[in-house]
């Protein structure tokens, strides 16, 4: 089976996921926090390199502050059990997103856990946390103008290879882009990066997108005909 070398993941369904069961839209949250605790390592233990999971959009911000502050605590648990987890098996954590206003706690975790695994070789796992493609690139382009500025870029220069070097992180281009929870949209997630991704959408809400629907994804993946705009000439027939 071929694997993705890049995986995103826009992980939703978690609030629909608590209403349906007559629980709070926190308990949701905990539920998909749990569910990510075992997917993260099987799809590591798969072969795929790179994993970029959608856990918080510059929009999610507009939430009530009870939910943002209950999953901005949630994050925090989760990032030390993950440093703990990922830093074992030789795994670099990497934050995407804006810093504002994100706040101090999160930043000082954030800043260490990129820290203490920058060296990690054996894969990438990515939290896009407060983060928002355009965002992104509008950011990048600031930085851009800033070094034209200080004569440490010519602009007649920048192609693709260049310009990746001003994203939050410069990573390989998603291969596979999932989304759960039924919404069949790319919400802002990874724009640049998911140029040539093959999307798979499913209605499962993701504290039950478990290891059998990630199976499903990838059996997916490894059918489609990749061609990047080009001629697959061996699958041509006339
Ligand atoms: C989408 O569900 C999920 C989020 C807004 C992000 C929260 C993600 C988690 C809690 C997963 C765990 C991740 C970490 C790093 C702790 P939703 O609330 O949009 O669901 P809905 O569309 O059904 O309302």
């Amino acid at each position: 089976m071929i694997v993705p070398n890049h995986v995103g993941i826009i992980v939703d369904g978690n609030g629909r996921w608590a209403t349906q069961k007559g629980k709070k839209r926190s308990e949701g949250h905990l539920a998909g926090s749990k569910n990510l605790d075992s997917l993260c390592q099987y799809i590591f233990d798969k072969g795929v390199k790179i994993l970029s999971l959608y856990v918080f959009s510059t929009e999610n911000f507009k939430r009530s502050d009870e939910e943002v502050n209950y999953l901005m605590d949630l994050f925090i648990k989760k990032f030390k059990n993950d440093f703990k987890i990922f830093n074992k098996k030789d795994i670099k954590i990497v934050f995407s997103g804006r810093r504002e206003p994100l706040r101090q706690e999160i930043l000082d975790i954030i800043d260490d856990i990129t820290y203490k695994t920058k060296d990690n070789k054996s894969g990438i796992l990515n939290f896009c946390l407060n983060y928002g493609s355009h965002a992104e690139i509008i950011d990048a382009v600031k930085k851009i103008n800033k070094d034209i500025i200080n004569n440490k870029l010519v602009i007649d220069e920048l192609n693709d290879d260049i310009f990746k070097n001003y994203l939050y992180n410069n990573l390989p281009d998603v291969d596979l882009l999932i989304r759960t929870g039924g919404e069949v949209r790319l919400s802002n997630f990874m724009l640049w990066q998911c140029a040539y991704a093959e999307l798979y959408f499913t209605d499962i809400l993701f504290p039950d997108f478990n290891e059998a629907e990630l199976e499903k994804a990838l059996d997916s993946y490894s059918k489609r005909d990749r061609r990047y705009g080009g001629i697959n000439y061996e699958k041509k027939s006339n």
